[in-house]
């Protein structure tokens, strides 16, 4: 039966995740299956502007499902964002014979993809994000490594912070979302959490809560602040000058975004990516794939993008009765 799309490409956008790598294998393996040809896309839109395309087969994405990062690499493109830079996109692909893309990355990447299916490329998202804070999905492909990552540096963190009977304020990635905060919080038993979604901003409750924890005979203060709030250097400046208690600040940073990705990853982005490649071979488009009280689903682009998503106000308040 003759398909509506006989050669897909594949890019990876945004920030890079862990088991980015996994999907890209399964979007090539699954597409090759479906009898499709597949082009990768290097450094995402700016590699498609910049006509950076390589034929792939089976064995271009062999040994690398357990790597980190992303073979295809990525990157941010302001060019991409224009009508311009878009109708550009488009015309290269149809250059290329590319008559679909899987976008691998995050919520802007999605925006591309969707401007992308507007002007005739069948597109399908893959949520590649270490935040978590695609609206759309309970999963995103890199957040499992990153917060198992971050719990077992900011456990390193706690062993020198006992020590030394300090407050530590560490500062976790998430851009405007508190998840790995969030998660890092009780898989770490901080103290405190600092979220975008919740934070009010009242320092004095914080340095409050610090020494009262001092006096209950706490060693250590792990306050764990998500980056949306940021500003650690300073905020532990003024909380050592506040309480007396030395105190530092550790901005855990990129190292979140690296790393060998977890078998949860790994096998989330497979399905994923597989995924991915079968609703371009049944000729769908401007869809995103998701993962949704249990089940694999995609979900119109437009739509996903609408929806919205917090930090369960239920989980927060046991987080609060945890550390008490
Ligand atoms: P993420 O995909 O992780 O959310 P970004 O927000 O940095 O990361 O977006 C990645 C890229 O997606 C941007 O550099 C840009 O090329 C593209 N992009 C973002 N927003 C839009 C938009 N509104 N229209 C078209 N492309 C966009
Ligand atoms: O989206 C992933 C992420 O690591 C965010 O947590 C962070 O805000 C941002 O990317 C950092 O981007 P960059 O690598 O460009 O500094």
């Amino acid at each position: 039966m003759a398909k509506a799309v006989k050669t897909i490409g594949v890019l990876t956008s945004g920030g890079d995740a862990p088991g980015m790598n996994a999907a890209i294998r399964a979007v090539v393996r699954t597409a090759i299956h479906e009898g499709l040809k597949v082009k990768g896309i290097m450094r995402g839109y700016a590699g498609l502007l910049q006509e950076e395309i390589v034929d792939m087969d089976s064995t271009s994405v062999s040994d690398i499902i357990h790597r980190g990062g992303t073979i295809l690499y990525t990157a941010r493109c302001m060019e991409f964002t224009t009508p311009e830079g878009q109708e550009q996109g488009a015309e290269i692909c149809r250059k290329h014979g590319i008559d679909g893309i899987v976008v691998i990355g995050g919520d802007g990447s999605f925006r591309g993809a969707g401007k992308l299916a507007a002007l005739g490329i069948n597109t399908i998202g893959v949520p590649g994000t270490i935040d978590l804070d695609i609206a759309c999905t309970e999963y995103t492909i890199g957040f499992d490594t990153a917060v198992n990552t971050a719990m077992e540096a900011i456990d390193k963190v706690r062993d020198t912070s006992t020590s030394h009977e300090r407050c530590s304020i560490i500062e976790v990635m998430g851009r405007n979302a508190g998840y790995i905060a969030l998660w890092c919080g009780f898989a770490n038993g901080a103290e405190d959490i600092l979220l975008p979604e919740r934070y009010d901003g009242d320092e004095q409750a914080l340095i409050n809560r610090i020494i009262e924890n001092r006096k209950r005979g706490k060693k250590h203060n792990i306050i764990i602040n998500a980056e949306g709030i940021g500003h650690s250097t300073s905020m532990a400046r003024r909380i050592e000058a506040a309480t007396g208690i030395e105190t530092r600040a550790t901005i855990l940073g990129h190292m979140q975004r690296g790393g060998t990705p977890t078998c949860k990853d790994r096998v989330y982005a497979s399905i994923m990516g597989a995924k991915a490649a079968m609703l371009l071979a049944e000729g769908k488009s401007n869809r995103v794939v998701a993962y949704k009280n249990g089940d694999y689903v995609d979900y119109d682009i437009q739509e996903a993008l609408s929806m919205k998503k917090d930090i369960a106000e239920d989980q927060y308040e046991i987080f609060k009765i945890l550390v008490r």
